[in-house]
Order: structure tokens, then sequence, then C-alpha cells
């Protein structure tokens, strides 16, 4: 059994969700004999506070040239990566031609900002399809995973880093700390690393089992983030809390004794003792309700099943992919996800195999009810969809109870 990533020591088992394939291994269904699955199951470590998961499938299976998941498909993301780049710029962190360095930059939603304000930048993305997007479009990309190769890499050719940025990356990377050195190593003694990714206090507050797949090893709280990056001579200096997937995070981190710290930092802390972040019981009573919600969901599908109701999905996330198979929900409850992404229509989901379809049929289609995966985009995709509730269609939600709206 893999120990903490951070720590070394032994990890507690918290969730077991049994073979699990990868959350975006979307699956044609000539091929699904040969489809992937590993055992899913995440653990608690008492010394680092990191929840992670236990075992990882290889990052090369997960992240290569038919990497499915395009970052600018949701506007709502589009506008609130401006909003990241507007708070970086005015930050009062970066010198005066800053060079801004941003890891696993994908079709570069993010960095594409800064590239037309004409900042010196670098995208580093693993991802072929995805980089070749933001690169198509003039931004400066190198196609490598970070690590500390890689920074000294961008260290000798490009120089040191102002700011590395980063969003919902960095509990993509099993080698934290490898990664935390890598950060430390590119960046100018004055420079920060922000970044920000779907929030532990969340999940556990909302239930929202469905972050944990394959590519988030790690779900942060600002106690983990500061143990740490603490290791490497780094502190937060400041915390910033998101809407972004249901819940997210902004860490801003610095060298030691650089910058003043933020009341956010205490506050957020002293808000996570309270919640528990830092106690094993705190993930055991997690454990306890994921499973009171697993239970909820099948029961309400069944009995639409058994009524003859025809039941949908909406939007197939790589989250869903834990939902769909920790419940063991399947095509006889689901009959259809509707999706946008041309790469995943027309193909199964994972494990489940569910068939895809193009959104555009959705309206035509007319279902009684549809299971909203993407709920972290709800407002957009309720109101998008208005024809849908006004012609007596109703939306399931599974975050953060099970209800029908
Ligand atoms: P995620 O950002 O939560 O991972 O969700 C991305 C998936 O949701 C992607 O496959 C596209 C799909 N999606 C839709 O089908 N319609 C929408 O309106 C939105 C916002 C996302």
């Amino acid at each position: 059994m893999q120990n903490c990533r951070v720590s070394g020591k032994p990890l507690h088992l918290i969730n077991d969700f049994g073979d699990q394939p990868l959350g975006n291994g979307f699956i044609e269904s000539k091929n699904i004999d040969k489809e992937y699955f590993y055992n899913m199951r995440t653990g608690f470590c008492e010394e680092s506070k990191m929840f992670q998961l236990i075992e990882q499938p290889e990052p090369s299976k997960m992240f290569h040239e038919n990497y499915a998941f395009f970052s600018s498909t949701s506007n709502y993301m589009k506008e609130h990566f401006k909003n990241f780049y507007s708070y970086v710029s005015n930050s009062g962190y970066l010198s005066k031609n800053p060079f801004i360095v941003e890891l696993g930059c994908n079709d570069g939603i993010l960095i594409k900002n800064f590239k037309e304000n004409d900042y010196s930048h670098l995208g580093i993305e693993p991802s072929k399809n995805v980089a070749k997007v933001a690169k198509d479009t003039g931004i400066n990309i190198l196609e490598k995973f970070f690590d500390i190769d890689c920074s000294n890499l961008v260290k000798n050719e490009y120089g040191s880093a102002d700011a590395i940025l980063a969003a919902n990356v960095i509990c993509h990377i099993p080698d934290i700390l490898e990664l935390a050195e890598g950060v430390k190593n590119l960046l100018k003694p004055s420079g920060v690393m922000v970044f920000e990714e779907p929030y532990l206090g969340d999940v556990i507050k909302k239930t929202s089992y469905d972050q944990i797949y394959d590519e988030h090893v790690f779900l942060f709280s600002a106690i983990s983030v500061q143990h740490l990056f603490n290791k490497v001579g780094m502190e937060l200096i400041d915390l910033i809390p998101q809407t972004t997937h249901g819940g997210s995070m902004r860490y801003v981190l610095a060298n030691k004794n650089q910058y003043e710290i933020k009341r956010s930092v205490r506050e957020i802390i002293k808000k996570e003792l309270k919640q528990g972040l830092d106690k094993l019981e705190t993930f055991e009573r997690f454990n306890q309700n994921v499973i009171l919600s697993k239970n909820k969901l099948l029961k309400l599908l069944k009995e639409l099943k058994k009524n003859g109701k025809k039941v949908v999905g909406y939007a197939a996330t790589s989250k869903s992919t834990t939902i769909l198979n920790y419940c063991g929900i399947n095509n006889d409850l689901i009959e259809y996800i509707y999706d946008t992404t041309p790469l995943k229509i027309g193909k199964l989901t994972p494990g489940s195999h569910i068939p895809l379809r193009d959104h555009k049929f959705f309206k035509n289609d007319m279902p009684e009810y549809a299971v909203l995966f993407a709920w972290n985009h709800a407002d957009e995709i309720i109101e998008k969809e208005k024809l849908f509730s006004s012609n007596g269609g109703k939306w399931i939600f599974f975050v953060p109870s099970v209800k029908i709206l």
C-alpha cells in the first residue's frame, strides 16, 4: 500500500470505491474489452494532513495526445480565468517586466490573458492535443511534465519566474514534494506561486465525492498546503476561496518572510481546524456520508425506472465516472448522457458504458428527468436549458444531497 506522498508514513484507509476506470477514459464500444481499471481508494495521513488517493494509474495513461478535457468549453470558466489574470497582474507581487509560468495550461484558457497583454510567458503542458490548441493561438508552450529537470530547463532557457500559476493541476501531480522543490527552484526570491484547486473543505461539507477520481491524487486544505510548502522554505501569504468546481481555494505562496501574511490565512486555517480537516474522525464520517449518498441516488433512479420514467444525464464530466461506477449506474438507469465535447460524443462513459449524445439533441429528445453531472455549472446549464424545465423536465442533483429540482 502506498505511503503518504508527503510524509512517507502509512496512510489510514478512508474510502474504497472499488474498481474504477480512468475518469476521462471515454471509450468506443469496440475497445471495451481492453478497458483499464484500478482499485480507487483514498487515505489520510495524520502527519501531513494530506487526503490522497492510495493507488493511482501512471500519469502517461491519463495525460496524453487524446486527453478529452478542454478547459475552454465553459464561458463561465473563461470569465473566471480573466479574473485570475487580473488578480495576478494587480497583486503587487510582480517585478517590472515579469515572467509568468503556468503549469498544465491546457488549451491556454488562463495564460492567453497574459499573452494578450504582452507578458513574457510560458505554458507547460504535457497533453499534446490540448497543448496544440494553445500553441495555435500563439502562446509559448513547452510540452513536458513539470519536475525538477523541467524547472532547471526553464530557468536556464528563459530565466527565473515572477509567478508560477496553476489551476486544477497541482492536485494531479503525485510527486508533490518534487513539484514543490521545482517551484522553489524556478521562482525568483520575490516570486509567488498562485494556484487553485477543488477545496477539501467543500468536498467534506457537501459530500461531493465525485471530486475523487484518478487525476485528483490530492484534495488540498490550507493546512496540508502549508505543511507541504513549509518543507521547501515557502509559506502561505494569502488564501482566496473560489466558487469554481463547486468550491475551490486559491493558494498564494512565497518564500518565507518575503511578504506580509494576509489575515485570510489565519482565519481559514482556524475554520479548517474547527471543521476537523486535521482529524481522522472527520474523514471516517465523510465515508459514511458517501455511502448514504450512493444508496439514496440508486434508490431514486431505480424508483424512476420502475415507474417507466425516461432518465438521462447532462454533461459527462470526469467527476461523473466516480459516481456512475461506484453506484453501479449503467444505461439501464440512465439512457444517454448529453455533452458538448466533440471528442466524447459517440463514445461511451468509462466503465458504465452509457452512450454519449450531442447536447444539441437534448431539447428534441425531451426526457422527463436529467441527472446534472456538471452540478458545478448548474446556473449556466439550467439557464441554457430553460426549455427543458418549462416543458416539465426535472433536474436531479446529488450534491450536496440527492434531490429533484
Ligand atoms: P467539468 O468542468 O466539471 O469537468 O465539466 C466538463 C464537462 O461538462 C465537459 O464534458 C463539457 C460538459 N458540459 C456540457 O456538456 N455543457 C455545459 O454547458 C457545460 C458547462 C459543460
